[in-house]
């Protein structure tokens, strides 16, 4: 079976696509190492607006390098993410942690059944196609407590395995202001693009 997306513009990306890469490398983003992403965690932690959440969601959270910052900041934490072994790393990482809980799960087929006060969606929206943005921006919102925060980070340079840009994840959630979120940041850098939600 082929790794790459099939239908690239439509289709979301799938499992086999990010277990064959981290099967080649554990961290084939240098997330662990990288100076470009070590800025971009502190300004991702950073920008939450409140010291403590009850309980926060990281959708994607790979081998846990943001997953542990983002821990210190709520009081449970489940990162959830569609590779077992990438999962592992993370788990090693947070072994000490045993507030954080993990779970392999594909978003937004799956989704966790209890609601959140905080949302983190970092460098995972562009793996979705169009259709399974919409119905992940519906869980997410439906899962997330008035007042509840979400948190979009996402590489905003054309990738050409992705199905979507960084900027259409961002466009899409924005179009909603006003009538399920307000905005309480927009920024861009370089080559990111952060935007935090509020749900109304
Ligand atoms: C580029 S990494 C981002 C890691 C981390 N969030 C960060 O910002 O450093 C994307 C991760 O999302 C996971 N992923 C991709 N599609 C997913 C989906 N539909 N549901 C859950 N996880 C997914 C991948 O396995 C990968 O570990």
């Amino acid at each position: 079976m082929s790794s790459t997306p099939q239908n690239a513009d439509t289709a979301s990306i799938q499992p086999d696509y990010f277990n064959q890469m981290y099967a080649a490398n554990i961290d084939p983003w240098d997330f662990e190492t990288s100076e470009y992403e070590a800025k971009k965690y502190a300004a991702t932690i950073a920008a939450l607006p409140k010291e403590t959440y009850r309980a926060g969601f990281e959708i994607g959270g790979s081998i846990g390098v943001l997953t542990e910052k983002l821990a210190a900041r709520c009081q449970s934490l489940l990162s959830i993410d569609v590779s077992e072994q990438a999962q592992a790393r993370a788990k090693a990482r947070c072994k000490d942690l045993s507030h954080v809980e993990f779970e392999v799960m594909q978003v937004p087929h799956q989704y966790p059944n209890r609601t959140f006060d905080l949302t983190l969606v970092s460098e995972v929206g562009y793996y979705w196609g169009k259709e399974d943005l919409q119905i992940a921006q519906q869980k997410i919102a439906d899962h997330l407590e008035p007042g509840g925060h979400l948190l979009l980070v996402h590489w905003t340079p054309y990738v050409d395995d992705y199905p979507l840009t960084g900027d259409e994840v961002h466009e899409a959630f924005l179009q909603t202001v006003g009538t399920t979120y307000q905005s309480l940041i927009s920024r861009n850098d370089e080559r990111y693009r952060l935007d935090l939600l509020e749900r109304l």
